[in-house]
């Protein structure tokens, strides 16, 4: 694999291999299994990947997370060895290569930015918005692979694609868990060790939750969930909603559930002091 930081040589690698499908695997870092399983499918399915590495500042509103954002470069690196080809690359640029000029797009989402996370996070989309559509401009990826724990994220970069026109396909993959059930993500090593052992409530919660529609209606499911993971000490719920996976809408009643669509649980906890996210299919009867 090939490892640049800059704008110029990524181009110049790519245009010369030139090779097709490219896919792109956006990431900020910190790798675990669920990164290093997108980088299985692109590299199935595109003769090059490129891997992108970068902390986007401008995704972030709370400071303190930023700073705190896991970097571990080295541990990256050597973890891409084992799944990226020769030709495949790594691209680990820093702030002017991204944004040479202070990026000030506004983006709209409709719904998108009116429920969970855009709530709980204001801004968050747009920077990300921001940071991905740098990256499709930089690379040019005929595919692109993100995974579903951020479930309203592939949504609003769904959307972001439909509105700019970028001709790349998104695919959303499976969520991957730890042994217990937790859903993997680059924040879990930030969380201390007795928080650590309890977090699998989580999952455990909104598992038995996505079985419940037969037996109760929207309002108890949610505060089944909100109790149940609120019982565990330092854990408390930002929100837990059930959504259609098209446009997110909440629904609030059971006889709103349509059979020939899907819904989602999605969850946010703070957990100690770190901030977690999963979701799971609703099993409609
Ligand atoms: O999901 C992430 O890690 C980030 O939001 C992304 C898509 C790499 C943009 O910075």
């Amino acid at each position: 694999m090939m490892v640049t930081k800059t704008v110029k040589d990524l181009r110049k690698h790519i245009k010369e291999l030139h090779l097709s499908p490219v896919g792109l695997v956006p990431t900020m870092g910190a790798l675990h299994e669920g990164h290093l399983s997108l980088v299985r499918n692109a590299a199935a399915q595109c003769p090059l990947v490129v891997i992108s590495i970068y902390v986007n500042p401008t995704q972030f509103n709370d400071k303190e997370d930023l700073k705190n954002y896991p970097r571990t470069i080295e541990a990256d690196l050597h973890l891409l060895k084992e799944v990226l080809r020769k030709s495949d690359i790594v691209f680990n640029p820093d702030d002017k290569e991204i944004y040479p000029t202070e990026d000030k797009r506004v983006f709209h989402f409709g719904n998108l930015e009116n429920v969970m996370e855009a709530l709980h996070r204001p801004g968050h989309f747009n920077g990300v918005a921001q940071v991905v559509s740098r990256l499709f401009e930089i690379v040019n990826p005929d595919i692109a692979y993100f995974g579903m724990k951020d479930f309203q994220q592939v949504a609003v970069i769904k959307e972001l694609v439909k509105q700019t026109g970028y001709k790349v396909r998104i695919i959303g993959n499976p969520i991957i868990r730890e042994a217990d059930g937790l859903a993997m993500s680059s924040r879990n090593r930030l969380l201390e060790p007795e928080i650590r052992k309890k977090a699998p409530v989580i999952y455990k919660t909104i598992l038995s939750a996505s079985e419940m529609t037969d037996k109760l209606d929207i309002p108890e499911i949610k505060e089944y969930v909100r109790k149940t993971i609120e019982n565990e000490n330092g854990f408390s719920v930002e929100y837990f909603e059930i959504v259609d996976d098209a446009e997110l809408i909440p629904v609030s009643k059971k006889r709103e559930l349509k059979t020939r669509k899907h819904y989602f649980g999605c969850i946010a906890v703070k957990a100690g002091k770190i901030r977690l996210i999963d979701n799971i299919e609703i099993q409609l009867v």
